[in-house]
């Protein structure tokens, strides 16, 4: 089955053409560059582009992977979570081209998209399985007892990982998305040069919570001044840098131990992170755990990881309706228990 999937959930403009839910013909993905001058995402901005640039990328995909729009055979898109302006231009010309060339058309959840990046790169990665999505919009801990079965474990509280490296990375005035320049700063950074804190929660809890950690970075920045700042920026990227990877890798092995699983999959922009990977692969080596990951194309946004999700429901018989709305907030458990309403 050739899939064409689309993803606008955030500030990426993606198309994929994908084939049997495993064979990327194509996968084109733009980041806007317009939210650099903001140090982040502005919305009205993420949707105006998405409209400007979301057919060219469509083409193009299609063109990569010579393949016609008369040989698709399904379109797949995200409907949530995410910024409802952006997510409704994909939506739009999704329900577009599936009505026009009389295909199925099925919405797909960004997070079982990000899960199914690990699907995509690793064909022989089975359940059980905990899940740890990392993002810029979502960090998550979920078990997977089965094929397209879920279930919420923690997930933060405020900030998404993401966001905090990218308002501490504001903060210590680097660029737009700051997950890879911290990354890349930390390299050459004494992680113990500042303690800031781990915040772990009551005990055995497997959610999250960053805000706190931007707080301690921001009064920390405040006893010092910029030339001062500046001579120790590695130390203080690598010391901010340590307290995230601490706290989501112990998590994630605490809801290993909880739920009696030796599988961790990590998925989503900051499963690129060198440290996040080092620490885990140290762990995972300690403890006999398979680890896995997808490449980075596949661990930030994209449309390939979509489309698969999308041919699983697919050939699981299920479908979309053409009035299917976009939705901001949803996590994967409550898209499970109103399916009947989403799909038919
Ligand atoms: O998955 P993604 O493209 O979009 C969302 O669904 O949010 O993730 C983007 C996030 C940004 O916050 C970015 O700073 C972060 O992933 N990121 C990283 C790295 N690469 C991207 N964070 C830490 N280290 C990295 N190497
Ligand atoms: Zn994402």
């Amino acid at each position: 089955m050739l899939i064409l999937g689309i993803e606008t959930s955030c500030d990426e403009t993606a198309a994929s053409v994908l084939e049997d839910g495993q064979k990327i013909h194509s996968n084109i993905v733009l980041s806007q560059s317009i939210h650099r001058d903001y140090g982040g995402v502005v919305p009205e901005l993420a949707s105006r582009a998405h409209i400007k640039t979301l057919i060219p990328i469509i083409r193009k995909a299609l063109e990569e992977a010579n393949v016609s729009l008369r040989e698709l055979e399904a379109v797949a898109v995200t409907f949530g979570p995410g910024l409802v302006g952006s997510l409704l231009v994909g939506l739009s010309v999704a329900k577009s081209l599936a009505f026009s060339l009389n295909i199925p058309f099925i919405g797909v959840n960004h997070i079982e998209g990000h899960i199914f990046a690990n699907f995509l790169e690793h064909p022989y990665l089975k359940p059980p399985l905990i899940h740890l999505v990392v993002s810029g919009g979502h960090t998550q801990l979920l078990y997977q007892p089965g094929l397209g079965q879920y279930r919420l474990l923690g997930q933060t509280l405020d900030d998404a990982a993401g966001e905090s490296f990218d308002k501490v990375a504001k903060m210590l005035q680097m660029g737009y998305p700051g997950g890879p320049e911290i990354d890349r700063l930390s390299m050459e950074g004494d992680p113990h040069y500042v303690k800031f804190p781990r915040a772990y929660l009551e005990k055995g809890s497997l959610d999250f919570s960053f805000s706190g950690l931007k707080t301690a970075v921001l009064n920390y920045l405040d006893n010092f001044t910029r030339a001062k700042i500046h001579s120790r920026l590695a130390d203080i990227a690598a010391s901010f840098q340590a307290a995230v990877v601490d706290v989501l890798v112990n998590k994630c092995f605490l809801a290993l131990s909880q739920q009696n699983v030796q599988r961790l999959a990590v998925a989503g922009g900051v499963a690129c992170n060198t440290q996040l990977r080092k620490e885990l692969k140290r762990r995972a080596c300690d403890n006999e755990v398979e680890l896995f990951y997808p490449s980075p194309l596949l661990c930030t946004d994209n449309a390939a990881m979509i489309a698969a999700a999308g041919h699983f429901h697919l050939e699981h018989g299920q479908r979309s309706s053409l009035d299917l709305n976009a939705v901001a907030n949803i996590n994967l458990e409550s898209l499970l228990q109103e399916s009947p309403r989403s799909f038919h």
